[in-house]
């Protein structure tokens, strides 16, 4: 038995229980047995150990078991993982991630990223397929949002309103009726630094521990570690790639439990490029409505649509339920670093009045979003839109999506489904014509071999190897490179 770790666990189980050194005393004295002062103190300190009678003693007082008191063997108690700290060969304390972290996955940013850089830092040149951060691929933001933002930024050095500035909230607003969103207010808006702080927010305002959320598979995977984090349980309902990536409905029917409380849902989709027709989307309001449930719809991509398609608000559809539309300026304004998204709640907000009253806890706790970045909200909502420029044949992100969905289809033993909008796309590797065992060993044996850093479909909680994405914001000469050293690696790779 090692003394020093014995007094880590009974220090844990003590404070489990709220209970002092003296409260051991006292309670030994009332069971009759010979427990002194200076004998606690010394177990606590780790000078000493005790005898197998007053071990048992302990363990019955502090309702915890024998063995794991003793050795750590046995059943550890709940929360006491977390309460005994660890220890390195010498005995000294260290430091570990905290277990809320257990079932928490980013491979966005992962450790195939982790080895891209170590390579980086060696000097090799690595194609990054990646990551969906526009400006680094040439595309600039527009030039009245840098000239607006910079005539501003003497007036917004404070903090300002928590939900965020008037004039930005104003003009989110009015974006909101033009997409028919119904019922809200100013008051109904929450500026964040970015889309991802308000998930995150929402999320720990929402949740109870156990609580049920039903997230797309594959998903923008920020969405299951914030459910996780937040102590709430990701329940993945699948996307059918025969459907064009579209939710499966019968697949959400069978997942919804009665611990369910909300269902996500990204439209347009990070990582397959979908766009989900009205009909889908009424199917999802009809399930939302039987069961009670809250939607939350990601809508970062809504102006990032293709095709002459038309992307339609879930909340418009559901004046009657509770819903919570996200989006932002990251990707429709190239500003991703700027930091500036929003959170619109809409419909039927009496059945929110207490998550409401969480939400508006947190959001003032974090005092405000990003002032200068707000100040800019009404000049990039208003008026021209340069991004539409991309969108359509001739611009950079039509043409790109055209090559990159020609190319990965030329590829035999891969397929792949055209996205509709965004910049993502989501192929599918013939899974026994390559051996793919693990998408994580793809990823890197791509990486060592041809220098092309993707993502794992995994990575975005996608059940099988067979997939990865690709961003295409690079220029077509280099996804062209991209895709004839990805092609020559496929006509060889086995696993
Ligand atoms: C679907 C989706 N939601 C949210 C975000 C986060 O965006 P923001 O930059 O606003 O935090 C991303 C970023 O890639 C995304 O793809």
């Amino acid at each position: 038995m090692s003394e020093q770790i014995f007094a880590d666990r009974l220090k844990a189980a003590m404070q489990l229980k709220h209970f002092k050194q003296i409260d051991l005393v006292n309670a030994a004295e009332a069971a009759g047995i010979k427990l002194g002062k200076s004998h606690v103190s010394q177990y606590v300190s780790g000078k000493t150990v005790p005898r197998d009678a007053t071990l048992s003693f302990l363990a019955k007082i502090l309702e915890c078991d024998k063995e794991w008191l003793k050795n750590g063997d046995g059943k550890t108690p709940g929360s006491v993982k977390s309460a005994v700290p660890a220890r390195d060969e010498n005995g000294r304390r260290t430091f570990t991630k905290s277990h809320k972290l257990d079932n928490v996955l980013y491979d966005v940013r992962g450790p195939v990223v982790d080895e891209a850089n170590r390579m980086e830092a060696e000097g090799i040149e690595i194609l990054k397929l990646s990551i969906g951060n526009p400006a680094p691929f040439g595309f600039r933001t527009p030039h009245e949002i840098i000239q607006d933002m910079s005539s501003q930024l003497t007036e917004t050095e404070g903090y300002s309103h928590s939900k965020g500035l008037f004039s930005a909230r104003k003009a989110i607003m009015q974006y909101c009726q033009l997409k028919h969103i119904p019922n809200l207010s100013v008051d109904d808006i929450y500026t964040g630094n970015g889309v991802s702080e308000l998930i995150q927010l929402s999320l720990n305002a929402l949740l109870d521990d156990g609580d049920e959320v039903l997230i797309p598979a594959p998903d923008y995977p920020l969405w299951t570690a914030c459910v996780n984090l937040a102590g709430g349980k990701a329940v993945h309902y699948l996307c059918d790639e025969q459907s064009e990536w579209n939710p499966d409905i019968a697949d959400i029917r069978r997942k919804v439990t009665d611990r369910t409380k909300a269902i996500v849902i990204i439209n347009p989709n990070n990582p397959t490029g979908a766009l989900y027709p009205v009909e889908i989307l009424q199917e999802i309001v009809e399930i939302a409505r039987e069961h009670e449930l809250m939607i939350l719809s990601d809508e970062i991509y809504d102006r990032l649509v293709m095709d002459g398609l038309k992307h339609v608000s879930i909340a418009s559809l559901a004046p009657d339920l509770f819903c919570v539309t996200y989006s932002g300026l990251s990707k429709s304004h190239m500003i991703a670093g700027y930091r500036i998204g929003w959170m619109v709640l809409s419909g039927n907000k009496a059945l929110g009045r207490d998550f409401i009253q969480g939400l508006n806890m947190l959001s003032n706790m974090r005092l405000c979003s990003n002032v200068p970045a707000q100040s800019i909200v009404q000049t990039a909502l208003g008026g021209y839109q340069s991004v539409e420029t991309y969108l359509v044949p001739g611009g950079r992100i039509y043409e790109q999506r055209e090559f990159i969905y020609k190319a990965l289809n030329d590829i035999p033993g891969i397929s792949v489904v055209k996205p509709k909008a965004a910049f993502y796309i989501f192929p599918k590797m013939d899974a026994a014509r390559f051996n793919i065992k693990g998408d994580e060993k793809f990823a890197l044996d791509l990486l060592h071999d041809r220098h092309i850093l993707i993502t794992r479909g995994g990575g975005f909680n996608w059940p099988e190897p067979d997939h990865f994405r690709i961003v295409y914001l690079p220029r077509v000469e280099v996804l062209g490179e991209a895709m004839k050293k990805f092609a020559d690696f496929m006509k060889t790779y086995r696993q």
